[in-house]
């Protein structure tokens, strides 16, 4: 059962598509303050708090302040209280309680749970303004799917979206696309995509290819095709200052840009210096900016990823402006440390600074509205603008699209990837626990940036990663200008990352499988143990997952170890998966084991009563859209079924 609430008058994010009446009263659970724009509610002992997306820390949200305010912050440390996503959706569970709550407001709103007091959950408001959903059901998982049930079905990307895929921010030529795939070939290890970064586009105008460094482009598109590879350009939300840029020049000339109270465009800086950024809430000018990606996709394109569009500010003219006034007034005199912070803050923290959020305005729904009150339905607006238009531009075929800036309702139009990592095994972990928090949240096609973005690499960290990545729908290495490079075929071990790639194609029925079960039937890919098995030691574990319906995984997050503790809620059957052809099987009864998993192996846990298909591991995705070839690894030799789903992988559902 779901009841709405309504606080003020909250400004719609048409996250909900369902139409639910609104109740009248109190909201349940919550004792609600007007004056401190506070919702407070008891937490009990055993209360776990889970859900919120993509947040920092564990599964379990308890113990800490998570702010929504979509942030381009590359340091994902556990003391930070915003990422790159709004996803305000949470579930209080234990077994005394038993409810979700869903905070929709475009603005700022935070969540202390049990950070200033160890027993009270704060939920606090900038503007009191907020519809209130309260979910009860059955239990954790029915609650979850009842609210994904009002949020609108989950993106389904195309099948091959689920191979594997390169990328690099400074992949510079076409030729160094072609080596990328050749050195996969030469490596025998299976590609079906390279992302193209920012380097691609002519001096990063969007929809723009430079010429020079990737000449006849469609050709380009067309080869790579040939050898199974879909090139994936990146977009990003800011549109390049410049007279005589179709795009540029048709946005000013219809108004679509954001603009200043006095009614000038915004001039804000990211990549290619000056931009402007559509108005992504205005329908005219979603429409418009939508309509871009034809360009791309006229030239063979079928994918793409939305960027910055928290949306990041390098600076605001304005601010640069006052910048520059201000710092003459330190010149010649002796900087206490007083003066010194403040000088040093003074450019130090120009970038995606708060004020300038208030320096703009949107036309959504016919009123205007600054953008601080709507921050956190930019980047999803971008990703709508992109996922209407290629309804109309491919009609029958679907388009891979994911975005870093998200809120609940973007999950309609696109996945995400979890924004820039760094090559930490601290970032490993945070990965595995993001996956069923985004799951709730509506988000299925999604993944982290394998490896790690920032920071210099390891090899170990890469190979662990990648064997927990084959799980995760969104399947890619990507990392940062001037790191390391982490391309697999670059290491010793190229064996290893072959036998590992393999045994993700390997998976491909089932992941896919699943996937498609929990998009169409509102379920979640990824859970937590809590979530199915109701004993205490469940309730602790915050490293194990369940993927599907089959299997249990423990990924290695550590360095140097050759194996861990796994904790089994029932009998299972563990599979050390060295290559998909090589893996040995062993009966393990319910309770705490130590479970060896050197550099090369791959734990999986198969559940009772359950089965894996498992597939010949293709060259790529192209050889692998049936699954005519499959073998059933099982738990025992009772009869058991699985429901498999196929379809041809491309056409709209
Ligand atoms: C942002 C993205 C990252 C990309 C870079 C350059 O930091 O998050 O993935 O590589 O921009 O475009």
């Amino acid at each position: 059962m779901i009841r709405k609430y309504r606080i003020g008058n909250p400004i719609p994010t048409d996250s909900v598509v369902k139409e639910i009446v609104l109740s009248e009263g109190t909201i349940p659970y919550f004792d609600r303050n007007d004056e401190k724009k506070e919702l407070t509610l008891l937490l009990k002992k055993n209360d776990r708090v889970y859900g919120l997306g993509e947040t920092v820390r564990g599964m379990n949200k308890r113990g800490w302040l998570y702010t929504s305010n979509n942030s381009d912050d590359p340091n994902h440390t556990e003391n930070k209280n915003s990422l790159y996503a709004s996803h305000n959706f949470f579930v209080v569970f234990s077994k005394e309680d038993q409810f979700g709550v869903y905070v929709d407001t475009p603005g700022k709103v935070s969540f202390d749970i049990g950070y200033t007091k160890l027993d009270k959950l704060r939920v606090i408001f900038e503007d009191f303004d907020a519809d209130i959903y309260i979910v009860e059901g059955e239990s954790v998982l029915d609650i979850v799917s009842q609210f994904r049930g009002i949020i609108g079905r989950s993106y389904i990307p195309p099948k091959w979206a689920f191979g594997f895929g390169q990328s690099r921010w400074s992949y510079m030529t076409a030729d160094e696309i072609r080596e990328v795939a050749d050195k996969y070939q030469e490596a025998g290890i299976p590609l079906d995509m390279i992302y193209m970064d920012i380097d691609y586009m002519e001096r990063y105008k969007d929809f723009t290819v430079d010429e020079s460094s990737f000449p006849e482009f469609p050709k380009f598109v067309e080869e790579m095709k040939e050898r199974g590879i879909h090139l994936v350009p990146i977009i990003d939300a800011g549109v390049k200052v410049e007279e005589g840029y179709d795009v540029y020049d048709e946005g000013v000339e219809k108004g679509y840009f954001v603009k200043k109270e006095n009614g000038e465009n915004l001039l804000a800086a990211v990549w290619p210096g000056l931009v402007h950024f559509p108005d992504f809430l205005n329908d005219d000018a979603r429409a418009w900016f939508g309509n871009k990606y034809k360009v791309l996709i006229d030239q063979g394109i079928d994918g793409f990823w939305n960027d910055m569009n928290e949306p990041a500010i390098f600076y605001t003219q304005d601010h640069l402006d006052e910048i520059f006034e201000q710092i003459d007034e330190y010149k010649g005199k002796n900087l206490d440390v007083k003066a010194f912070f403040e000088f040093r803050d003074l450019v130090g923290t120009i970038s995606n600074y708060p004020e300038d959020y208030r320096r703009f305005y949107h036309e959504y729904k016919g009123q205007k509205i600054r953008h601080d009150k709507v921050h956190n339905i930019f980047g999803y607006n971008m990703t709508r603008a992109a996922g209407e238009a290629f309804e109309r531009i491919s009609p029958d075929k679907r388009i891979l699209m994911f975005s870093r800036s998200s809120y609940i309702g973007a999950h309609r139009y696109g996945g995400i990837w979890h924004g820039d990592n760094h090559s930490w095994w601290s970032h490993l972990l945070l990965n595995i626990q993001q996956m069923p928090a985004v799951n709730m949240c509506g988000f299925l096609y999604t993944g982290a940036d394998i490896g790690g973005f920032g920071s210099d690499t390891t090899e170990d960290l890469v190979l662990r990663w990648t064997a927990f990545g084959i799980f995760t729908p969104l399947f890619r290495n990507h990392c940062a200008l001037g790191m390391r490079h982490q391309e697999l075929y670059r290491f010793e071990n190229v064996d290893t990352f072959r036998n590992i790639i393999n045994l993700r194609y390997a998976l491909i029925p089932y992941l896919y499988s699943e996937f498609m079960k929990a998009a169409l039937g509102n379920k979640m890919l990824f859970k937590p143990l809590c979530f199915e098995y109701d004993d205490e030691r469940s309730a602790q574990v915050e490293d194990q997952l369940l993927v599907g319906e089959s299997i249990m995984i423990a990924p290695v997050y550590t360095q140097n170890a050759t194996g861990r503790y796994v904790y089994l809620p029932e009998n299972m059957k563990l599979i050390r998966f060295r290559a998909f052809d090589d893996y040995d099987e062993e009966a393990l009864g319910a309770g705490d084991h130590y479970v060896k998993a050197d550099l090369n192996e791959i734990l999986v846990f198969i559940r009772k009563g359950h089965v894996l298909p498992l597939a010949e591991p293709s060259k790529g995705m192209e050889c692998n859209l049936n699954n005519a070839e499959l073998k059933y690894i099982c738990y025992d030799s009772d009869a058991a079924s699985y429901e498999l789903y196929t379809d041809d992988g491309v056409s709209r559902i």
